[in-house]
């Protein structure tokens, strides 16, 4: 049998792996990363993504999404740099040091291809969520062969559907299904909900115990996503940097419900806002 190690990934855990900006850094020290997200529907999942990445400390953020909602997402990602969909995928991803892709993005082929793309041959750290999980499902001999980092940020219906069974089987098995399924296919799983789970290719699991049912509204996964992409692409290690975005990504939650924001009128967006409170804790 293969052993599995789980522990808690503790707020104190945060602190311990924290790479604060060093006085003398540049934009390029804290990650140039790039983000596949929105369509003419669902432009706001690029918004929230973008708007997380740029509050969690990535240097240069660029967001490869329709030209003609460009306008409509850059009113409310001032800092972000935007690349136009129809653009070659390899100039998009040359220089970056992480990429996310799928809040949004919708299914066409257009999206298979560069997902594909990206599985092969781009070498930085690669976070699949949302639409892109759907037609990663088609590619696993893909991610399998995939040598460099990928991350999938599953909730059980995404993560049933990865492994073809239902989303009440994947909450009654989760650490078994999230674990075997980073072992077989050398990924990291971030398999959300309610104490989200973080499991390695190598065998570790890290469970979070941060957040509330304030997140339970559509985009605050597109936030958590913007996020990790954040984190990953400046530290050196993947899954701390999993592990803290997923953790702050639920304080900022109980920040906000502390300071007298009801769960049910949480926001995605306020997450988002409430980033420089919550970052100021642990820095
Ligand atoms: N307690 C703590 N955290 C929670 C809770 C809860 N009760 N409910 C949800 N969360 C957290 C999850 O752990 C995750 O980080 O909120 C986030 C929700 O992420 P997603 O499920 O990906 O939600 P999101 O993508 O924002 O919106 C739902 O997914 O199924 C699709 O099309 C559907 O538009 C919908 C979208
Ligand atoms: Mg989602």
């Amino acid at each position: 049998t293969v052993s599995t190690q789980r522990a808690v990934w503790m707020p104190a855990d945060v602190s311990t792996h924290w790479q604060p900006r060093s006085a003398d850094s540049h934009k390029g020290s804290h990650g140039k990363v790039g983000i596949i997200a929105g369509s003419e529907t669902m432009p706001g999942a690029a918004a929230l993504t973008a708007g997380a990445a740029v509050n969690a400390g990535a240097g240069l953020t660029t967001v490869n999404i329709p030209p003609s909602v460009i306008p409509s997402v850059a009113v409310h990602v001032a800092e972000a740099t935007y690349f136009p969909r129809d653009d070659k995928i390899e100039t998009f991803y040359e220089n970056k040091d992480g990429i996310a892709i799928g809040p949004g993005i919708g299914f066409d082929a257009k999206g298979r291809e560069t997902l594909a793309t990206l599985v092969d041959q781009f070498e930085g750290p690669l976070i699949v969520d949302a639409d892109g999980l759907h037609v990663l499902a088609e590619m696993l001999e893909n991610v399998r062969a995939r040598e460099r980092p990928l991350i999938i940020t599953p909730h059980p219906g995404e993560m049933a559907a990865l492994i073809d069974t239902t989303p009440g089987e994947v909450n009654r098995r989760r650490f078994e299904v999230a674990e075997t399924f980073a072992r077989e296919y050398g990924v990291y799983v971030v398999l959300k909900g309610p104490c989200t789970l973080v499991a390695t290719p190598g065998g570790e699991t890290w469970i979070n115990d941060t957040g509330n049912a304030g997140l339970a509204k559509g985009g605050s996964g597109d936030v958590l996503t913007g996020m990790i992409l954040a984190f990953v692409a400046r530290y050196r290690e993947v899954q701390p940097a999993i592990s803290t975005a997923v953790c702050l990504h639920g304080y900022s939650a109980d920040y906000l419900l502390e300071r007298g924001v009801p769960a049910e009128a949480m926001t995605a967006s306020q997450i988002v806002k409430a980033l420089p409170d919550t970052l100021m804790a642990v820095d």
